[in-house]
């Protein structure tokens, strides 16, 4: 949540800043700012997106080559002008751009109004900037030494970068729970939140650790400490995806990019870890902890929203294959009670981002109590790839839509994967069984290219139900998280409210909802449950609901008795998800398209959570 920005080196820092914005514009686009030292301080800022804010920026005063930016998704205050960022200190030498909470702001802010300080927004931002201000002005000390000792005082999230008009040839930047990136050029330095900002000027990054904050100088020197003034040593990591990942290639958005992009997601995400022909998986986080996983009372699979959908289909996989007792939990409520976990219990955290304030925080609890923590994360690097024990990177590539779908797919494969793995040391599925899972894993990706064929006709059913105010989505079996999964696509970019049910559960209440109106979607490709889902689908059917239905290729009974079919390719029914969920989401997008929404930066949502 909020994107931010940093340059400061020999090249113009506008235009490097602008464009990075854009590129961090899914972790929040509720309003844009930079500021500049021309030598004199220069601040533009606006409500709305980063093209609103270069509408206001006077171009004659854009020359600076040091400078900070930032893209905010609202936490305090109303995404207005005035809340933007950056913000100033009262006297106008200091310019802060930050992404987090500063929870303790208020009791900051009543003494720093004690003391005479004014404040023009409503954020916890100009707070802490009128602190760093006050720790410098009190202790007669370095910019630097201030914000540590600033930073000592505050309770919550951030990453900060801020800019001092006395000293237009550095930098400060800190973190703590809030992702912070440094790219390392040759006598320049850039900050970003993720690396897409950084890419296109150099593969050398930092990445900062929670608590620590980085000085960084014109001259090409920089330091890094903790906040408790210890010098630290990074090494410098090279980055492993190109400009390209990061760029639309031909697609109109970067939701359906990342639609089609899943079959190759998910090769990418395979690869090296299984080969079927000659039988092996190999699960490199598992090997490591192999004793403690094998030996695990039970897995507690905690995350939010489409990672927690994967997690429900984790829990599915692990009991069926591996027989181990799983639990699946919000990570927003499992971190706020007094959970039963121990060093018995391994913890799943599956998160794109990894950045996820609540997972991140659910996963600190589970440490405490000795738990093994296992993380699913895309993003390499990430805070909770960092903090967890073991864990194997999706390899997704960058996800920008911030509705997620290559993340998801992949998510899943590498579950069905750690499945697989652990029933095969356990014994507890037959080995012809484990092979035919792997052959039919590692044939999915083309079953996926052959599910994208349905586009054109997804397109047309979008066409006919755009306008309907209500969806509902049923599933069972391991089909009733897709259903899950497809009515928050629908719902977080098209803003139609849509639930999704297990298809037996509409007999306790939902199916009241249910008329000429409704459009009802249908997971029924499930083998083992068919004549169950027929039934459901004859219950909607008797009361008018409109049936629009995912069948398997060839399916003639459902097809009888649905107003549209969308027919997918065979594939084991424990795989399943990997293929239904394909035309969900083009519904989702399509829809949305359809109803004029930004299906990339959905309104009110950011990509990456990182506030609780
Ligand atoms: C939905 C979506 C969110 C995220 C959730 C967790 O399309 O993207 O529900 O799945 O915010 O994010 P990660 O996986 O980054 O922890």
């Amino acid at each position: 949540m909020c994107g931010i920005v940093g340059y400061i080196g020999r090249k113009e820092a506008y235009p490097i800043i602008i464009k990075g914005l854009k590129r961090l514009e899914y972790r929040g686009y509720d309003s844009a700012g930079v500021a500049l030292l021309h030598p004199e301080m220069v601040i533009f800022k606006k409500a709305g997106k980063v093209v609103d804010l270069e509408k206001v920026a006077d171009p004659t005063k854009t020359s600076a080559t040091i400078g900070i930016g930032h893209t905010r998704w609202a936490t305090h205050g109303e995404p207005n002008d005035r809340n933007a960022h950056p913000h100033l200190s009262n006297s106008g030498k200091l310019a802060i751009i930050h992404n987090g909470i500063i929870e303790n702001y208020a009791s900051i802010k009543e003494e720093l109004i004690k003391r005479g300080y004014h404040f023009d927004s409503d954020t916890d931002t100009e707070v802490l900037v009128n602190l760093i201000e006050e720790v410098q002005k009190k202790e007669n000390t370095t910019l630097d030494n201030a914000v540590r000792i600033a930073l000592n005082e505050v309770v919550g999230a951030y990453a900060i970068v801020v800019l001092n008009i006395d000293n237009p040839d550095q930098l400060i930047a800190a973190r703590k729970g809030s992702p912070l990136v440094l790219g390392i050029g040759e006598k320049e330095f850039f900050i970003a939140s993720d690396a897409s900002p950084i890419i296109e000027y150099t593969k050398n990054v930092v990445y900062l650790d929670d608590q620590e904050y980085a000085v960084l100088n014109r001259d090409g020197s920089y330091s890094i400490k903790t906040l408790g003034n210890v010098e630290k040593s990074h090494e410098i990591q090279k980055l492993e995806f190109s400009l390209e990942m990061i760029e639309k290639g031909g697609f109109e958005h970067f939701m359906l990019k990342e639609i089609y992009e899943q079959p190759k997601a998910i090769e990418d995400s395979l690869r090296g870890r299984m080969n079927a022909s000659q039988g092996w998986i190999k699960m490199g986080g598992l090997t490591e902890y192999s004793n403690k996983i094998l030996s695990a009372d039970r897995f507690i699979i905690t995350a939010c929203g489409t990672s927690w959908h994967s997690g429900l289909i984790g829990e599915y996989l692990i009991e069926e294959l591996a027989r181990i007792p799983v639990e699946v939990e919000y990570a927003s409520e499992f971190r706020y009670r007094n959970p039963i976990i121990d060093e018995k219990d391994v913890v799943l955290a599956i998160s794109q981002s990894g950045e996820t304030a609540d997972t991140l925080a659910a996963i600190e609890l589970a440490k405490e109590r000795q738990a093994l923590i296992y993380g699913i994360c895309n993003v390499i690097g990430s805070s909770i790839a960092r903090a967890s024990h073991a864990g194997s990177y999706t390899h997704a590539g960058p996800e920008i839509g911030v509705a997620s779908t290559k993340a998801f797919s992949t998510q899943v494969s590498i579950i069905t994967l750690i499945a697989l793995q652990l029933a095969e040391k356990k014994g507890t599925i037959p080995a012809s069984r484990v092979r035919q899972l792997l052959f039919e894993l590692e044939g999915i990706s083309k079953k996926i290219e052959e599910t994208l064929l349905v586009d054109a006709q997804v397109k047309e059913i979008a066409a006919i139900y755009k306008d309907a105010s209500n969806f509902l989505y049923l599933g069972r079996g391991v089909n009733f998280p897709v259903a899950l999964e497809g009515a928050l696509k629908l719902k977080e970019i098209s803003y139609i409210h849509a639930e999704g049910y297990p298809a037996a559960e509409m007999k306790h209440g939902p199916i009241a909802l249910i008329d000429e109106n409704m459009p009802v979607v249908f997971l029924a490709t499930n083998k083992s449950a068919y004549e169950k889902i027929v039934s459901n689908v004859q219950e909607v059917k008797a009361r008018k609901g409109k049936i629009i239905a995912v069948v398997h290729k060839g399916d003639t009974h459902i097809r009888s008795l649905a107003d549209h079919i969308i027919e997918v390719p065979e594939t084991d029914e424990i795989l399943s998800p990997l293929i239904t969920i394909v035309p969900l989401q083009m519904l989702a997008y399509h829809i949305a398209i359809m109803r004029g929404c930004n299906v990339d930066q959905p309104r009110n949502l950011a990509k990456s959570v990182t506030v609780e």
